[in-house]
């Protein structure tokens, strides 16, 4: 039965080869951060306010005038493509029939407009990485805007990859030359191998304006996240000049840095460790919000991602100031193990479980949680 979100990681380990869940569940050096994120968020209570009329639930939130049906969207996840075919249209029709936002990442395997067409009533919003060539992100941003996507999120945490160990023991590089053992877990998987057969092997498909296949080395350069190291905060106003919509900065961590993108302009914050892929020492996220939540004063929304589980880790969030939360791995699992019925499976168990832990805690509106709902537990 699929009644927590790890059975629906349990059920995604059995369906993929062992490198793509280990790219999908992996994290940096010695994936500290990834539990340090998980174990924080447990490490704190939620104290119920009781005796409060809770007959009328609602879970909805209003983002840049836009309606979401619960405070949760679907991360950025870079090679979907890897867990199934057309994986990235499939997580936006999920979010689509949930109402709520999908973000769209730059290293998809799927066009920017393909992903728009196959959930054109939904919401998307398009994650980017800035490469050397700066003409790369110009075009995406460009088609983005053309294609109807309502935000640009900038993400600020990849000036170069984290180590992945599990990626390098498995050798998952491009070009992609599988090894014995890789070759033994693709005959153990003949489903996903035959998928993957029949639809062939994902690439990076949005590097490019045109149908041109980008070439092999810019997309292994993609895979191996060589980003443009001078990207700094006065680089977005290069951003603005290419898009008017909200604009938004993913990967801070520090209050200071809360106040900067306050300064450049920003629509709106996400605070994020990249699910603890990036920087192993980097604190949790749930720690670190509050603090960028006083920076921000009320001025923009900040969102939240990183090892959220449970609706009540969501709720956490929220009282702690956090407008919404954006959910990862746990979409990814639901994929993996049930595609688009998976993905809505899973973000449906978060929204059952957030809809529960606001009645048991007598706030009836997102709006009622506060801090006061939340205690360390010492
Ligand atoms: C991509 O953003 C990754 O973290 O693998």
């Amino acid at each position: 039965m699929m009644l927590r979100i790890s059975d629906f990681r349990t059920r995604a380990r059995s369906r993929l080869p062992r490198f793509v869940f280990d790219y999908v569940d992996g994290a940096a050096e010695d994936e500290e951060c990834i539990v340090r994120n998980e174990t924080d968020l447990r490490a704190l209570h939620l104290l119920p306010t009781c005796l409060r009329d809770t007959t009328t639930l609602d879970t909805s939130i209003e983002v840049f005038g836009q309606t979401w049906a619960a405070p949760i969207g679907i991360a950025p996840i870079g090679f979907a493509g890897l867990v199934r075919p057309r994986a990235d249209s499939t997580l936006a029709q999920a979010a689509q029939a949930l109402c709520l936002p999908y973000v769209l990442s730059t290293a998809s395997n799927e066009r920017i407009e393909t992903v728009r067409e196959a959930a054109p009533g939904g919401q998307q919003w398009l994650q980017l990485y800035v490469m050397s060539d700066r003409g790369i992100a110009e075009q995406m941003v460009q088609r983005a805007r053309r294609a109807g996507y309502g935000a640009l999120v900038l993400t600020v945490d990849v000036p170069v990859s984290g180590m992945r160990e599990r990626d390098l023991r498995n050798g998952f590089k491009l070009p992609f030359r599988p090894g014995l053992r890789t070759l033994a877990d693709l005959v153990t998987h003949p489903a996903w191998s035959l998928s993957m057969a029949l639809a062939g092997s994902p690439g990076f498909v949005n590097l490019t304006a045109d149908n041109v296949k980008a070439s092999p080395q810019l997309q292994a350069a993609l895979l191996a996240r060589t980003m443009d190291r001078s990207l700094t905060w006065e680089s977005l106003r290069w951003l603005r000049s290419l898009w008017d919509g909200p604009l938004l900065v993913k990967g801070l961590l520090h209050p200071e840095d809360a106040k900067r993108a306050l300064a450049h302009g920003v629509d709106g914050i996400v605070v994020s460790n990249h699910g603890g892929r990036q920087l192993d020492a980097a604190p949790s996220t749930i720690s670190a919000l509050p603090a960028v939540v006083d920076a921000a004063a009320g001025q923009v929304p900040v969102f939240v991602d990183s090892g959220f589980r449970r609706g009540s880790d969501v709720v956490k969030a929220l009282a702690l100031g956090a407008r919404g939360v954006f959910i990862g791995r746990p979409a990814v699992w639901g994929l993996a193990a049930g595609g688009r019925e998976g993905a809505v499976a899973a973000l449906r168990l978060f929204m059952d479980e957030i809809t529960r832990t606001m009645t048991l805690l007598g706030a009836p509106r997102v709006a009622d949680l506060q801090p006061l709902h939340v205690r360390k537990n010492v």
